[in-house]
């Protein structure tokens, strides 16, 4: 399996900002580093614009968000006709940030993946506890519950990343130890291993939460993460051009 590395830009940059940053980025990770997948997940807006910056680099184009629907009376909304449409390949679904502030539930991002599905969109699903879940011992139900609602009754294998995103781990320089990282990785697994047969095997299980050049190794290494999921430091271009070429597999023995 590839690594995975995705950079969430959030609601950062102009089109004009993001193209260049996406420019800096493609420089900064020419040739790109073997055994490793990357995606930029711009604003909308710069979705464009960044498509064309990466355009034969190999580096994928992501969206950070989609709606269910293909078309309709959906004021606001992006379908994923429309970002199939743009180029992209990948969408983030059910981060935490939307699920907090736009009140976006369990079932809103089931519907998201099946329209992800239904449209060769390739998702990064986001789980993950809350400050008080975690304080409250219920880290597992959580993201067991999470998991199985979003995967709702797909039985067969779909094409799927998750990230297993700590909320109290995101945005603050926090990041969870790579014990934390492995144990939420662990349910994870369990729940697409009892899903699919293969599940834990082809489905990449990513890391989100501070991710940074100097921690990144750490989730790889000890916390048994299949890549991450990149806020804050994939606006540096620098340190996230460091933190693909650590997620690099050249000469590494790379099994599961
Ligand atoms: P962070 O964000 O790396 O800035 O913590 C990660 C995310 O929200 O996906």
């Amino acid at each position: 399996m590839q690594r995975l590395i995705a950079a969430n830009w959030k609601m950062h940059g102009t089109q004009t900002a993001a193209a260049k940053l996406a420019a800096t980025v493609v420089a900064g990770l020419q040739p790109l580093p073997p055994g490793v997948s990357v995606v930029l997940c711009p604003a909308f807006t710069a979705l464009e614009r960044v498509g064309v910056s990466l355009a034969g680099t190999g580096i994928g184009l992501g969206a950070q968000n989609v709606f269910w629907e293909d078309e309709g009376a959906f004021t606001g909304e992006v379908s994923p006709l429309m970002l199939s449409a743009i180029g992209c390949t990948h969408v983030i679904v059910g981060h935490s940030e939307r699920r907090a502030l736009c009140g976006e539930t369990d079932a809103v991002v089931a519907r998201k993946l099946l329209a992800c599905w239904r449209h060769g969109l390739f998702p990064v699903l986001c789980v993950g506890e809350t400050t008080e879940e975690r304080a409250a011992g219920t880290t597992e139900a959580r993201l067991r519950a999470q998991l199985t609602a979003a995967l709702g009754t797909a039985r067969c294998a779909k094409p799927l990343a998750v990230a297993y995103e700590p909320v109290w781990a995101i945005g603050g320089g926090r990041a969870a130890t790579p014990a934390d990282c492995a144990a939420g990785l662990g349910v994870i697994r369990a729940v697409l291993r009892d899903r699919w047969e293969d599940g834990a095997a082809r489905v990449p299980c990513l890391y989100g939460g501070s991710v940074n050049p100097a921690n990144c190794r750490s989730f790889w290494e000890q916390g048994t993460a299949d890549g991450a999921l990149v806020g804050g430091a994939s606006l540096d271009p620098t340190a996230f051009a460091a933190i693909c070429r650590q997620a690099s597999q050249e000469g590494e023995a790379w099994s599961r």
